[in-house]
């Protein structure tokens, strides 16, 4: 039997990464956090295609997007992402990047470049993959789509309690800051906007725990 499509849209910060990787091994699926790959570019961005005045070159980075190879690889269960061979799993967390992913994130180029290898990984069934256009856009013939919600104080209070695990230095005003505009940013882009499919199951999970929150989504898996 061909093993689940799975799409888990949904704001920054609403636990859809770590919730989809515990449902992957749960599932014995695969799992796709695509906001790393955009959070990859943004890294290679800002790395190599930043103008005199110290913000990214748009240009620079379309004519340069033939030189960003992303990559994950599984390191005792874990997927971590390499750039060019470079582990990028952490410093794609920083601020600097969280700060300028969703101005990269919205151009079509790196869009399109982005699409068809997300596509691919799930032609042949038994993922998941989280992100903000996942059940819209990059597979809206996912056997499963759910959208995840919840306040945006539970939403920084996650971010900020995770930045600290990381040992990235957060400021609680910031984070909640750079929530409200990436989440602006996203909705409102033209292509391939954060918004719910229709047939989507929504999930806020602001009063509910992570555990809770991947019972639910089980739940509806099992019911369907
Ligand atoms: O999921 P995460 O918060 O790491 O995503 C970082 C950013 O990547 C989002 O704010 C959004 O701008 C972009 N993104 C996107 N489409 C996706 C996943 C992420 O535009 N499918």
């Amino acid at each position: 039997m061909k093993k689940p499509v799975i799409a888990i849209d949904g704001y920054s910060s609403t636990g859809k990464s770590s919730i989809s990787k515990v449902i992957a091994a749960k599932l014995g699926l695969i799992h796709l956090d695509t906001g790393a790959l955009y959070r990859g570019v943004t890294w290679f961005a800002l790395q190599n295609c930043l103008n005199d005045s110290g913000t990214i070159d748009l240009e620079k980075l379309f004519s340069s997007m033939d030189q960003v190879e992303l990559e994950f690889k599984n390191i005792d269960g874990e997927l971590v992402l390499f750039l060019n061979h470079i582990d990028i799993s952490k410093a794609i967390r920083t601020t600097e990047v969280s700060d300028n992913v969703s101005f990269v994130a919205k151009q079509k180029e790196v869009r399109d470049f982005l699409l068809q290898s997300q596509r691919n990984l799930a032609e042949k069934g038994g993922i998941i993959m989280d992100g903000r256009d996942i059940g819209t856009v990059v597979l809206p013939n996912a056997d499963y789509k759910f959208f995840l919600t919840a306040s945006i104080d539970e939403r920084t209070r996650r971010r900020y309690l995770e930045l600290l695990s990381l040992g990235i230095e957060a400021n609680e005003q910031q984070v909640k800051e750079n929530l409200i505009e990436r989440d602006r940013i996203d909705s409102e882009r033209e292509i391939a906007p954060l918004k719910q499919a229709e047939d989507a199951i929504i999930i806020d999970n602001t009063t509910i725990s992570k555990k809770e929150t991947i019972d639910e989504i089980l739940s509806h898996i099992r019911k369907i």
